[in-house]
């Protein structure tokens, strides 16, 4: 058969949604924020585009500095350096800086455990000194086991303090970490620690799960049955499952560290030395090892952070008025940086929870929030997607009213998604931040800055400071307004991607070939006339209809704003009259039975609300879509249900497998 999926040309991508609500920052939230008007923010912004030498000196001033550097800049697209011939550590600008301004005490991370024991939720905080300890302590354990700086260090453990110490230790002595999220496999282990040439791992024994460890030293054993590169492995004690030791290999956490000195000068790192590798799935081929260096990455997201959250630190005095709470695990970018790497130099605790939404119940984050009095929480349109279906009783269970500010990352967020949790979670009070990025931009790229930026629902809005972003065709040139183009960003930013680990060529040609000279984000976009960026989807899942080439999101947004749905997901397939068509796979809300009349009426509302174009041929419902484990909709695995094809595609990302069989009729 043909490939019925035609490459989607995303220069010409049609928009048919049209969003209307327009939501400006409240007074009050503006008045006491970072940045408090759009004047404000255009000036700075177009400042920060035209000398970006001055604006990032600016912001890395802020931070610690073993030798100032000589260059803020030097580039030559693809390649660019910043903070040239700059010596720092970002583990000591995370924690020995708070501790030396006298903040040694103020809480750094706010930790809930997953079980709860005789119903009593399990928490610790640690200060920024008892967190710069136990880092010091197992940067020395590392050494012990000889660890030197630039050595790769694997770590696969659960969302547990100990993570973020493993972290902050490599960070400390310069050795590259490589996270992998402990809901991979022993062969993503094997790949990773094979790419990254690793010869050590952190692990744990299990991770709680909703009421189950997940193996993960046992994965790890399986792993290392396939390659016999790794000589060393570190295993924290968590939830007491039994594990087997191999002599002269593993290594318990606790042992390690009881005659560990808590004393370990941070290394000085040039600002060009690699921070971290963290692999991204391209959807086709082997996982990518996306390189950030230590500078760079550091000013970045400790900038972005404190902006895009609007952040307050704590002080001599007072402990910060903010607690923030992301929901990701830090085995993602958005873990990286946006629970430890940007928050610690912003002085404002982070809460990691460990465990599962719905567990032991569905309002458990609610319970988190109130109990905890979170004011910023970032979470994901995939999670905001299940509580919708989930429904209210159980957030009405809760206060959380602490809440001044909520985030959401990961893919287009629909308008009625945005609506729910402006509504919702936000009581109509908290300014939503819709932050588009990606594990090579390293932080937010596209977002609202919260005092200043109009929101409408669906949008991420306009560029951070210092982000030349455009729509463009495939020569480079702007797209008229509203029209659907290529997304790209045409200057270097601090936190770019600075390569893929050990293949240049794959680095130039998945983000250096499609336009000259710019980055491409392999995202499809339009820009509104008021300078608001639209992402449609990805360009390589666009839906080519009768000459028209529609984007995912649209069509997806005007499914979900039918109030059956809770969540959609559209592929194209072959159709005998029109060449392709459009499937819509369709997960409806709690309690609505998915009849012949609601598949009509379901189409006819899609026809209604973007023109007939984009009408879906076909709806099928599904308790379920299949999803990455990061939470997107794996629309490539649909296309070949759709199209009766057998799946020959890799699956490994795939979250749950049994969706797969339901959705082929097998289950
Ligand atoms: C891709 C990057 C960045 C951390 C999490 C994902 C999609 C991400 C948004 C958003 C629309 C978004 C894009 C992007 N995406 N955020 N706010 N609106 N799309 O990181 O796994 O590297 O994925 O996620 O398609 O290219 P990632």
């Amino acid at each position: 058969m043909a490939d019925t999926q035609p490459k989607g040309d995303a220069e010409s991508m049609e928009s048919v949604l049209h969003e209307e609500r327009k939501f400006p920052p409240p007074p009050a939230f503006a008045a006491q924020a970072h940045v408090k008007s759009l004047d404000e923010y255009e000036t700075l912004h177009k400042e920060s585009v035209d000398n970006p030498e001055k604006f990032w000196a600016e912001q890395a001033a802020d931070l610690h500095w073993f030798q100032k550097w000589d260059r803020v800049l030097e580039w030559d697209l693809p390649d660019a350096k910043w903070f040239v011939g700059a010596k720092t550590n970002l583990a000591y600008n995370c924690l020995d800086r708070q501790v030396e301004a006298g903040l040694g005490d103020r809480t750094a991370i706010i930790w809930e455990g997953e079980p709860t024991p005789g119903g009593q939720p399990e928490v610790r905080r640690i200060s920024y000194k008892q967190l710069l300890d136990d880092v010091s302590r197992f940067a020395n354990v590392l050494k012990d086991l000889g660890v030197k700086k630039g050595d790769v260090v694997t770590i696969y453990m659960p969302m547990v303090p100990e993570l973020a110490v493993a972290m902050l230790a490599c960070a400390r002595i310069g050795a590259p970490h490589s996270i992998i999220f402990g809901g991979f496999s022993a062969s993503a282990i094997r790949d990773r620690v094979e790419d990254g040439q690793s010869k050590i791992i952190i692990t744990a024994d299990g991770g709680w799960r909703r009421g189950k460890p997940v193996p993960l030293k046992e994965n790890v054993d399986e792993a290392l049955t396939m390659t016999d590169r790794v000589e060393k492995v570190v295993v924290l004690e968590r939830c007491q499952n039994p594990v087997t030791m191999k002599e002269g290999r593993d290594h318990w956490w606790h042992e390690c560290a009881a005659d560990a000195s808590a004393d370990c000068p941070a290394e000085h790192m040039d600002a060009e030395d690699l921070l971290f590798i963290l692999y991204t799935s391209g959807s086709t081929g082997k996982p990518k090892g996306i390189m950030h260096t230590t500078a760079g990455y550091m000013v970045y997201t400790a900038t972005t952070a404190g902006i895009t959250f609007d952040l307050k630190p704590a002080t001599a005095q007072a402990e910060s008025p903010d607690v923030y709470w992301c929901t990701a695990d830090i085995g993602w970018i958005t873990g990286h940086s946006y629970i430890i790497y940007g928050l610690l130099p912003n002085r404002v605790p982070t809460l990691m929870y460990e465990g599962a939404p719905d567990t032991p119940d569905k309002d458990r984050f609610w319970d988190i929030i109130e109990r905890h009095k979170v004011t910023k929480f970032y979470t994901a349109p995939t999670a905001i997607r299940a509580f919708m279906k989930w429904g209210s009783e159980h957030i009405d269970k809760h206060d959380i009213s602490s809440l001044q500010l909520l985030g959401t990352v990961g893919e287009p967020i629909n308008p009625e998604a945005w609506m729910w949790y402006h509504q919702t979670i936000g009581n109509e009070k908290c300014p939503i931040v819709d932050t588009w990025w990606q594990t090579e931009t390293g932080g937010h790229m596209l977002t609202p800055v919260p005092g200043a930026t109009t929101t409408v629902p669906g949008s991420c809005t306009r560029p951070f400071f210092g982000i030349d972003a455009a729509v463009v065709n495939s020569e480079g040139d702007e797209m008229p307004t509203n029209a659907g183009g290529i997304l790209v960003i045409r200057k270097p930013w601090p936190s770019m991607l600075r390569g893929i680990y050990g293949n240049r060529q794959r680095f130039i040609d998945t983000y250096w070939s499609k336009v000259e000279g710019y980055y491409t984000a392999g995202d499809g976009a339009r820009k509104d006339q008021d300078g608001n960026f639209w992402i449609m989807g990805r360009i390589d899942d666009v839906i080519v209809v009768a000459g028209h080439n529609l984007g995912t999101m649209e069509v997806e947004s005007a499914l979900v704003s039918h109030p059956a749905v809770a969540e959609a997901a559209v592929v194209g397939f072959p159709h005998e009259i029109k060449g392709t068509g459009i499937a819509s796979f369709v997960t409806l809300r709690g309690g609505v039975e998915g009849t012949d009349q609601l598949v009509e009426e379901i189409r006819d509302h899609v026809a209604h609300e973007l023109g007939p174009i984009s009408k879906p041929d076909l709806v099928r419902f599904t308790d379920a879509l299949p999803k990455t484990r990061s939470g997107k909709i794996m629309r490539r695995l649909l296309r070949d249900i759709a199209a009766g094809r057998e799946i020959t595609q890799d699956m490994t990302t795939l979250e749950d497998v049994s969706i797969l069989a339901k959705l082929q009729g097998q289950g």
